[in-house]
């Protein structure tokens, strides 16, 4: 909730006062009705709304004001936003805590541009490797790529977690419509062996190629899938060494591993440790994704991300969508309380959308240290979920609509249908401004009761209304409008990282766990009894499985 005044203490100090100026303006605003503000002016619907690149937003029915905006937009300078963009697009290195610069910016650069980290310019780089990428995806596609026995490629899996699967698997899905029909594409990602099984389970391992994507090649899941999709591949090819080198590619910034894993480095795709894994989908990681929509589109998307970042980078905030967006949720989450945020897509291909923004959004802003060491003295990232749409309508939005918790959300929409089925996209997009509306607007008691409706019950039939949304709408989901969301989200994530002044780039909270199971490990493996020196509660827990496993 609302904090006291506060400082940065990285360069010189300065004091926020628009955080104060938020406080005590949110008192003022807080109880004010989405009714009233839309009735005190009828140009709100208008006014408050930006465009750019295609990509319209309608911020009206937003809990805010003139007032609120200029004071957010004055927080944005105060936190010294611009001043951070230009840090982290020229590759300072503002992830302090790895000591890394933050160049995803840099992969979807132009040929011929210029960033140099550590002395070296580094898109020549990145574009040789989309060259080697496009070769390679354009063998496969066309079949000249060839399985151990020669046979054409018709299966590609990606073996990879975190922000080496959920970019990749939201790119394909997300794009599906572009991609080639006559080859399949799956997606492993979870140790759980039934991931692995379902995946390969109608497959001919002649047919079939993995992709082994991982930033370090050490992470436990993806090596474990990928040993196991190699004794999969050697098993149905005679055990064949060799096949290795037709059934399996490489993506990652450690070759050493590679070479151990015994994949030939030949085929490996690089990238580099200025790339964090859930902003790493534009780079060699989106591999599966050019193989399924082909290079062509692949640049599109790219195309559209580098779009995204340069509207981030040059245009003033007031008509930033990334920054007003980003200002957005620091506001519900620091001034309202609002523990939550839905992504709600009308658009069917982006079912994988709301899990990929949870990665981004929460491994990213999931943080109680500034960067300076100190604990926050506000709220940070708030949790991210969502589904498409009308799905959700019909499970979970009656507690948007009339539960106790305010809940802002994000529609997103396209005007134009990739797949036109008679009446199909009107009745969608009726649904998304339906919804809208009567989460801003509700229902008062006066109005059911006109309806008719007997007094006991009308308390039921009440919609408070004033609940919060954005609604995002693009002419039709292409590659390029997707790179545009991406990136949209990206730089929204970066602006409230800035605002809560953390590092949006690190991930340590995922760290103890990790080193805890390769603790565990042994010990549910040993042959004898282990002896376990955890608290009561894990000791048992490694006993009862040890046990019910034996009975099993
Ligand atoms: O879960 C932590 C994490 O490091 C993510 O940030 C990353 O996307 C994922 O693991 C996978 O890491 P890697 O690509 O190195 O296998």
């Amino acid at each position: 909730m609302a904090a006291a005044i506060e400082t940065i203490s990285k360069g010189p100090k300065i004091t926020r006062h628009a955080w104060k100026d938020l406080g005590t303006h949110y008192k003022k605003v807080k109880e004010v009705h989405l009714r009233q503000l839309f009735a005190d002016d009828p140009k709100r619907g208008v006014r408050m709304t930006a465009e750019a690149l295609g990509l319209f937003l309608d911020y009206s029915k937003n809990r805010i004001t003139t007032e609120t905006v200029n004071l957010l937009l004055k927080l944005a300078e105060e936190s010294r936003l611009r001043e951070r963009i230009d840090a982290m697009f020229s590759g300072e290195k503002i992830n302090i805590t790895e000591k890394r610069a933050v160049l995803h910016t840099a992969l979807r650069a132009p040929r011929g541009a210029s960033i140099v980290v550590d002395g070296e310019n580094v898109v020549p780089k990145v574009h040789a490797v989309l060259d080697r990428m496009a070769d390679f995806a354009n063998r496969v596609r066309s079949g000249e790529w060839k399985g151990h026995t020669g046979k054409r490629i018709r299966n590609v899996v990606n073996v990879g977690i975190g922000g080496s699967d959920l970019g990749p698997v939201m790119a394909y899905e997300a794009l599906r419509h572009y991609a080639d029909g006559t080859m399949t594409f799956r997606f492993v990602s979870n140790i759980d062996g039934t991931d692995f099984a379902e995946t390969v389970r109608d497959f001919d391992p002649s047919e079939t190629l993995f992709i082994i994507s991982s930033k370090t090649f050490t992470t436990l899941e993806t090596m474990t899938n990928a040993q196991t999709a190699r004794a999969w591949s050697l098993a149905g090819l005679q055990g064949d060494e060799k096949s290795v080198a037709k059934h399996f590619v490489a993506v990652s910034t450690n070759t050493s591993e590679v070479a151990k894993f015994g994949i030939d480095t030949a085929n490996m795709f690089e990238f580099w440790d200025w790339v964090g894994g859930r902003y790493s989908m534009s780079c060699a990681i989106g591999l599966s994704t050019m193989v399924a929509i082909g290079p062509d589109n692949f640049y599109s998307m790219l195309s559209g991300l580098h779009r995204m970042d340069e509207h981030f980078r040059t245009t003033p905030f007031e008509k930033n969508l990334p920054v007003l967006m980003g200002l957005l949720g620091v506001w519900y989450s620091d001034f309202f309380g609002a523990q939550t945020v839905a992504v709600l897509p009308y658009e069917q291909y982006l079912k994988r959308f709301p899990a990929y923004l949870q990665q981004l959004t929460m491994e990213s802003n999931g943080k109680h240290m500034t960067l300076d060491g100190k604990r926050v003295a506000h709220d940070t990232g708030p949790i991210y979920w969502g589904e498409p749409g009308t799905n959700g309508q019909h499970s979970f939005y009656q507690l948007i609509h009339q539960g106790t918790r305010l809940i802002p959300c994000d529609f997103i929409a396209f005007s134009k249908p990739l797949n036109p089925l008679g009446r199909h996209h009107d009745m969608l997009i009726a649904n998304v401004c339906a919804q809208t509306e009567s989460l801003a607007f509700g229902k008062t008691s006066e109005q059911v009761t006109a309806e008719g409706i007997p007094e006991w019950l009308v308390p039921h039939r009440v919609f408070e209304g004033n609940r919060p949304s954005n609604t995002i709408f693009a002419e039709r989901l292409t590659p390029e409008a997707l790179g545009k969301l991406v990136a949209l989200y990206e730089h929204s994530v970066f602006t409230q990282g800035v605002i809560w002044n953390i590092d949006s780039f690190d991930q340590w909270g995922v760290e103890l766990g990790k080193a805890l199971a390769q603790r565990i490990i042994p010990e549910i493996e040993s042959k004898g009894e282990p002896k376990l020196a955890h608290d009561s509660s894990t000791n048992n827990l490694i006993t009862y499985y040890r046990k019910s496993r034996e009975i099993a």
